[in-house]
């Protein structure tokens, strides 16, 4: 068999990176064939940052509040994760909208975990949506990203069933059990090189994956 490099991935983040901490720890395992070289954040007070930190990994606070336009941060974004030589960036709960100027430099390299099945509810506040839609199961969607806003290629779904007397905040906890599932699962194939977008979608193993990705029933 031949040997695989390991891998080069740096985590976006916004908020508290529960996500991003499970992959760091899994890499740092071993289980997953990279390196997290570094955690970036639009958000100076994210949680993530500090956690990131405790774990060794270098965290860096780039705030797009300091820049006056989407397109101005997003050049300053790309410049310094550009620096990292990632073969890897992964959105962990990354809340920004992405322009065609960050997303097309790491196209087929880029990926993001959105708490949906995709298509369904793109954007924000998708665990009310599904609740206030009367949905009787609700779910989780790993993706390559393209310049549509949560529209690129699916790689891997989880369901998770919605119960009568749920909120948000349930719906919430249960997809974060199934995130810290299928994201290090993702990352995984990607760095062992078993996983690639083409122009017609995305492949695993030199197989091509249906609408909803791997395993969709
Ligand atoms: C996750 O549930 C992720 O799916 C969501 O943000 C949360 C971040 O949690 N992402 C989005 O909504 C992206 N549109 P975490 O910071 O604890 O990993």
């Amino acid at each position: 068999m031949t040997q695989v490099s390991k891998k080069r991935v740096l985590i976006l983040i916004s908020g508290s990176g529960t996500n991003m901490v499970n992959l760091v720890e899994h890499c740092q395992a071993g289980d997953i064939n990279a390196e997290v070289v570094a955690v970036v954040s639009n958000r100076s007070d994210a949680g993530g940052l500090g956690k990131a930190e405790a774990l060794g990994v270098e965290a860096v606070s780039l705030p797009h509040k300091d820049f006056a336009s989407r397109e101005a941060y997003d050049e300053k974004l790309t410049e310094l994760v550009k620096g990292y030589e990632p073969d890897l960036v992964v959105l962990a709960g990354f809340m920004r909208i992405l322009t065609p100027v960050f997303v097309n430099e790491f196209a087929g390299r880029l990926l993001n975990i959105h708490p949906s099945l995709l298509p369904k509810y793109r954007g924000i506040n998708t665990h009310q949506r599904a609740l206030d839609a009367g949905d009787k199961e609700h779910g989780v969607s790993v993706h390559f990203v393209t310049e549509e806003l949560d529209g690129g290629p699916v790689i891997l779904q989880a369901k998770v069933p919605v119960f009568k007397d749920d909120v948000a905040d349930d719906l919430q906890a249960r997809i974060h059990e199934q995130e810290y599932r299928i994201y290090p699962l993702v990352v995984r194939w990607f760095c062992a090189e078993r996983l690639a977008l083409q122009d017609d979608g995305v492949y695993l193993d030199s197989v091509k994956l249906g609408e909803q990705g791997y395993a969709a029933d």
